[in-house]
């Protein structure tokens, strides 16, 4: 089949050598705003550089891939809508929900595929821990602890466009923790702490965060994020039940040192970031995404998906503004 990517900057390049290198992908068009760079993938990855993001729209392409900026995704999901193209798209699909709710009112209008990019769904680790709460071996679940800790704080340039902590980070954590449960969150309390580098106070952002999240069967989770984790890149859920517990993201290269005597060696190789520790999850969602697109598979992750994550999101950043504990029923669900 013919793909049209759109974007290729850090997780866009990715994409092209996943795309490019797929045995159902007979031929990959990339498009960016940035000239240089869109030559640059086109000439390694042996795919065609579009002049513009129209041609992609123009080129007769079977399926588009978005993973451009965020300010452009919910404009590109709606040009794929309107041209009858199944789209998968990077996460957010906007910062807001009124841009979330408009892209999905063409999505749906037109009866098109919107898949969105919660990788951590194709992660091996996630994936067994939905299916041992489901086996029932935790017995009632009643805690669950999401972290998510970024090496080193992104450019400051990054930080207004993010659109927060929340919003850009643990919006990974609030959707894989409905993922693997299978249960909604109905209220937050959140705080944040923009104790560390300078430029987070001065762009009104947080470089650490904590939620505490209920869920709609009383079971409790905590989400944590920071910025600023020099051990490494760190991702990680533990599930706690009456009868066990289990850890996602435990491993030779999880970046923690333990202080017992008798603990696990030091970690010597911690994950650097994203694109290494989920590589394959990478690799896994849009060979999906293509299965889908041959009608071979129902949609892993359709971008109603996207709007229950933000609407966490949201009532977190409200949550942390007001000081105090906001149900999920304040939040616009359309
Ligand atoms: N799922 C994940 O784990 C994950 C990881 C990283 C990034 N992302 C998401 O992917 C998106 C891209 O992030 P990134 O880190 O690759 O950013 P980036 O800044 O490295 O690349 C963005 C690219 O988009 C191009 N671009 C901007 N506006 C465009 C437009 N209107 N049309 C075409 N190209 C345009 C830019 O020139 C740039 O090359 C963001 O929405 C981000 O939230 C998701």
């Amino acid at each position: 089949m013919r793909i049209g990517l759109i974007g290729t900057g850090r997780i866009g390049t990715f994409h092209a050598d996943v795309l490019s290198r797929h045995r159902e992908v007979g031929s990959l068009v990339v498009a960016d705003i940035d000239s240089t760079r869109v030559a640059e993938v086109a000439d390694r990855t042996g795919s065609t550089a579009a002049p513009s993001v129209d041609e992609v729209f123009t080129w007769g392409v079977d399926a588009v891939v978005i993973a451009s900026a965020t300010s452009s995704h919910a404009d590109l999901i709606s040009r794929a809508a309107r041209a009858g193209l199944p789209a998968f798209c990077e996460k957010p699909i906007a910062l807001d929900l009124a841009g979330t709710l408009g892209a999905l009112r063409e999505v749906e209008s037109a009866g098109t595929v919107l898949q969105l990019g919660f990788m951590r769904r194709f992660d091996a680790g996630y994936a067994s821990a939905r299916e041992l709460v489901r086996s029932g071996r935790l017995g009632r679940l009643h805690t669950v602890r999401a972290i998510t800790s970024d090496p080193a704080p992104p450019p400051a340039a990054y930080l207004p466009l993010s659109g927060g902590l929340y919003r850009d980070c643990l919006v990974h954590d609030f959707d894989i923790l409905r993922w693997v449960t299978g249960r909604e969150v109905v209220e937050v309390y959140a705080t944040g702490s923009d104790a560390g580098p300078g430029m987070f106070r001065e762009a009104g952002d947080i470089d650490t965060a904590a939620a505490v999240l209920t869920l709609d069967d009383g079971t409790l989770a905590t989400a944590t994020a920071t910025r600023c984790n020099g051990a490494g890149y760190d991702v990680r859920m533990e599930l706690a039940g009456e009868l066990d517990q289990f850890a996602v993201g435990l491993d030779d290269r999880t970046p923690i040192t333990s202080t017992e005597p008798k603990g696990p060696p030091p970690c010597d190789n911690p994950w650097p970031g994203f694109l290494e520790r989920f590589a394959p999850a990478y690799e896994a969602e849009l060979d999906a995404f293509l299965q889908v697109v041959n009608g071979e598979l129902d949609n892993p992750c359709d971008g109603r998906e996207a709007l229950h994550a933000l609407r966490i999101a949201e009532a977190c950043e409200l949550s942390r503004r007001e000081h105090r504990p906001v149900a999920l029923t304040e939040i616009p669900a359309g």
